[in-house]
């Protein structure tokens, strides 16, 4: 195999023995909530290779954002390690891109103005700032809604906007909490193959959180399923590769894989608080 072919295929990367760009090993963190602790993650251990695009689910509330704000360097595990690009994380990470679940954007700002901002942050020169920006406006698609305000945006634009504000420092990870959960039906799905033909042209890794099990058997590498609160890694599935996907064909094997996720998190949301052998209980609800 090909230098090339192992780039195009992240489980022959994987295979092939690479270091993982991410590593998160034994992360257990707890949160006090009212004078009472709140356990939201338990030694939650995972890796992902470059190029590989990765879903996590789990029940509301389980504590799937606390992992990516983990990622994000946003918040520190009170035990266990997060490694990125074989680095500890100790502080903000610089090297990925977060759409986060609140997808905050500046109304006062023009979609130009929003996608910027980033760049600012970094203190980009102004003109390489627009110019760039202006490119990955294009990209998502919202060209000629520059100088619009997010007010004047549909649901479907402002979650472009906020992609295109999340890529334009061109981070090749991105974590995306539940980016397109809001959304109508048929604008969820383009928005699902947009996201697929940037991941590859811009050849990302993605850590995306759904609660959308089609969403993310259509879109992954790989999904980890996550316990009722604290966060527990209770199942993985693999998807075949290679992953050139339509998030509209379903196949039987999709279906399958649809129904295996389904009965995880059933018998999580049934087991009830403090009960089902997840470990939740002893926590404050
Ligand atoms: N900053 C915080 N302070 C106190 N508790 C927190 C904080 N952040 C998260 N928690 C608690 O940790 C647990 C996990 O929260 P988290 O937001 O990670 O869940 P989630 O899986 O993303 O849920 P959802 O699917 O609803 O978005 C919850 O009980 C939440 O109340
Ligand atoms: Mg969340």
């Amino acid at each position: 195999m090909t230098h090339a072919e192992i780039l195009a295929h992240p489980a022959a990367a994987r295979s092939a023995g690479g270091e993982p760009l991410l590593a998160i090993a034994g992360a257990t963190k707890s949160f006090e909530a009212k004078g009472r602790p709140t356990l939201a993650l338990d030694d939650v251990s995972l890796t992902l290779a470059r190029g590989e695009f990765v879903s996590l689910i789990g029940p509301s509330g389980c504590g799937k954002t606390t992992l990516l704000n983990l990622v994000a360097g946003l918040t520190a595990p009170d035990r266990g390690r997060v490694s990125f690009g074989g680095r500890a994380v100790n502080g903000p990470n610089t090297q990925v891109g977060y759409l986060t679940q609140d997808d905050a954007v500046l109304p006062w700002r023009s979609v130009l103005g929003n996608v910027m901002l980033p760049l600012e942050i970094r203190r980009v020169p102004k003109p390489e700032r627009r110019e760039r920006a202006r490119a990955m406006i294009r990209r998502v698609g919202l060209e000629g809604f520059e100088s619009h305000y997010p007010g004047q945006l549909s649901g479907g634009m402002r979650k472009r906007m906020s992609l295109a504000r999340t890529l334009v420092y061109s981070p090749d990870f991105l974590l995306l909490d539940e980016p397109f959960g809001a959304l109508d039906a048929q604008t969820r799905v383009l928005m699902q193959r947009e996201l697929l033909g940037i991941v590859r042209d811009l050849n990302l890794t993605v850590m995306l959180v759904t609660h959308d099990l089609h969403e993310a058997i259509a879109l992954s590498d790989r999904i980890l399923v996550f316990s009722r609160r604290p966060a527990r890694l209770i199942d993985t599935v693999t998807l075949p590769q290679p992953r050139d996907r339509d998030p509209l064909h379903r196949s039987r094997a999709d279906e399958a894989v649809h129904r295996r996720l389904w009965d995880k998190l059933a018998a999580e949301l049934e087991a009830g608080p403090g009960g089902g052998g997840t470990g939740g209980g002893g926590h404050a609800p």
